[in-house]
C-alpha cells in the first residue's frame, strides 16, 4: 500500500506537470507590474525613481533579457544584490511566482546597437584589448576576435570580470544597454576560421611532411581526437609555431599568420574527430 503511494508520488514528480501548470496560471505581467515596475518601469526599461536609487540605479531588463541565464536572475530575485536597493524578493514572491517573472521578463525584446558598442569599447576595453579586439597591447588580455565564449558567456564576463586578473567586473561603469551593444559588437569581431582555407592550407605547407592531420606526433602520440581536444586552440598554436618541426620546415610556418593558424588548426580538429 505505502509502496503503491510513493511510486505514485515518484511519478507525479518525475512528469511534474504541477509545476507547469501552475506557470502557466501564474500571470507574470502582473506580478513584475505589482513588484518590480515601480524601480525597474512596466515595460522593463527604469523608471525615474529607478534612475534616481542610490548607491546604484535599478537595471534595464530590456537589454539583457536574453544575456542572462535564468538561474543567474533567479538567483538575483531570489537573494537580492547586497547593499543595493534590489532587496531579496523570496519574501514576496514564492518560488513559483519568481518563475513566472522571469518568463515575463524572457518577452522582452532588444535591438542591440552595435555603433554604440563599438563606441564604449573604443572608450572602456582597447586599453587592454586593443583597437581590433586582438589584444595585442601587452596587457595580458584574452584575444577576443579567437575567443569561444558565446554572447552569454562575453556578459558574463563583463559583469563578473575574472577575479585575479585585470578584466575586472564593468557592471557599474556601465549600462546594461552598452553591456548588450558592446556584447554584440565584440561578438561580431570574431573570426569565423575556415576549414577549407585550412585544408588548401596544409596540403600546401604541411603535407610534405604529415600525410593528415592525424599522422602527426604530439610529443610521442598521433594526433588522434582524445590527444587533440586535450589541446585548447592556444597551445595548438604555440605547438604549430614553435613545435619541434619548425626547426626543419622553418619558414613555412614561420609566415603564416594567425588567421591561417586558425584555418589549419579548423581543419586539423575536424580532420581528427
Ligand atoms: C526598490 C527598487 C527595486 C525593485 C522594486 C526591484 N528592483 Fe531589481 N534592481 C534594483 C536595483 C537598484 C538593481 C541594481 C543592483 C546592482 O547594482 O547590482 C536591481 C537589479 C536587478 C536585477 C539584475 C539586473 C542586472 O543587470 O544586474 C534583476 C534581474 C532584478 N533587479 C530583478 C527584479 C525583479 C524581478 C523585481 C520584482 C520582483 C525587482 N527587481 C524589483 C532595484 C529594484
Ligand atoms: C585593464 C585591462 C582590461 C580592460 C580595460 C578590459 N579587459 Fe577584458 N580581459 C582582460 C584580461 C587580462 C583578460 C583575461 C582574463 C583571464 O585571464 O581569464 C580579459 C578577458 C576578457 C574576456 C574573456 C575572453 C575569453 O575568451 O575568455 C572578455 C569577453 C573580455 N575580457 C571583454 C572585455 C570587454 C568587453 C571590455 C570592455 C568593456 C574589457 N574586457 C575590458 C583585461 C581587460
Ligand atoms: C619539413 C617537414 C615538416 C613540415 C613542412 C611540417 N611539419 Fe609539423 N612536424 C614535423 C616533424 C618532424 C615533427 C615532430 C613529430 C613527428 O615526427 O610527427 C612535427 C610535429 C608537428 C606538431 C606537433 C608539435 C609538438 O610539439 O608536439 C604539429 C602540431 C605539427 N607538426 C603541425 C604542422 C603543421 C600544421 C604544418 C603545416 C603548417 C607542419 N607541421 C609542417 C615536420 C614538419
Amino acid at each position: 500500500m505505502q509502496i503503491r503511494l510513493w511510486i505514485g508520488v515518484a511519478a507525479a514528480l518525475m512528469m511534474s506537470p504541477m509545476v507547469a501548470s501552475a506557470t502557466d496560471t501564474l500571470d507574470g505581467k502582473a506580478l513584475y507590474a505589482a513588484n518590480c515596475a515601480s524601480c525597474h518601469g512596466v515595460s522593463g526599461e527604469v523608471s525615474a525613481l529607478g534612475k534616481s536609487l542610490k548607491p546604484y540605479p535599478a537595471r534595464n531588463h530590456r537589454a539583457i533579457a536574453d544575456l542572462i541565464g535564468r538561474d543567474e536572475m533567479r538567483r538575483i530575485i531570489t537573494y537580492g544584490v547586497a547593499k543595493t536597493a534590489m532587496t531579496p524578493k523570496k519574501y514576496a514572491l514564492d518560488a513559483l511566482e519568481i518563475e513566472a517573472v522571469i518568463d515575463y521578463i524572457k518577452t522582452f525584446e532588444y535591438k542591440p546597437n552595435i555603433a554604440n558598442g563599438k563606441k564604449r569599447f573604443g572608450a572602456v576595453c582597447v586599453s587592454c584589448h586593443g583597437n581590433d579586439g586582438r589584444a595585442q597591447t601587452g596587457m595580458g588580455a584574452k584575444n577576443l576576435v579567437y575567443s569561444k565564449l558565446n554572447l552569454e558567456e562575453i556578459v558574463h564576463t563583463m559583469r563578473y570580470g575574472r577575479p585575479g586578473t585585470l578584466m575586472t567586473s564593468k557592471r557599474h561603469q556601465l549600462t546594461n544597454e552598452d553591456i548588450a551593444d558592446i556584447a554584440n559588437y565584440v561578438y561580431n569581431l570574431r573570426y569565423m576560421s575556415n576549414a577549407a582555407n585550412g585544408k588548401k592550407l596544409f596540403s600546401n605547407k604541411c603535407s610534405t611532411c604529415h600525410s593528415s592531420p592525424r599522422a602527426i606526433k604530439l610529443i610521442g602520440n598521433a594526433a588522434t581526437n582524445r590527444v587533440m581536444s586535450d589541446l585548447d586552440d592556444r597551445l595548438l598554436d604555440l605547438r604549430i609555431r614553435h613545435g619541434r618541426h619548425v626547426d626543419r620546415a622553418g619558414k613555412e610556418i614561420t609566415h603564416l599568420s594567425s588567421d591561417e593558424i586558425q584555418d589549419i588548426m579548423a581543419y586539423m580538429r575536424k580532420n581528427t574527430k
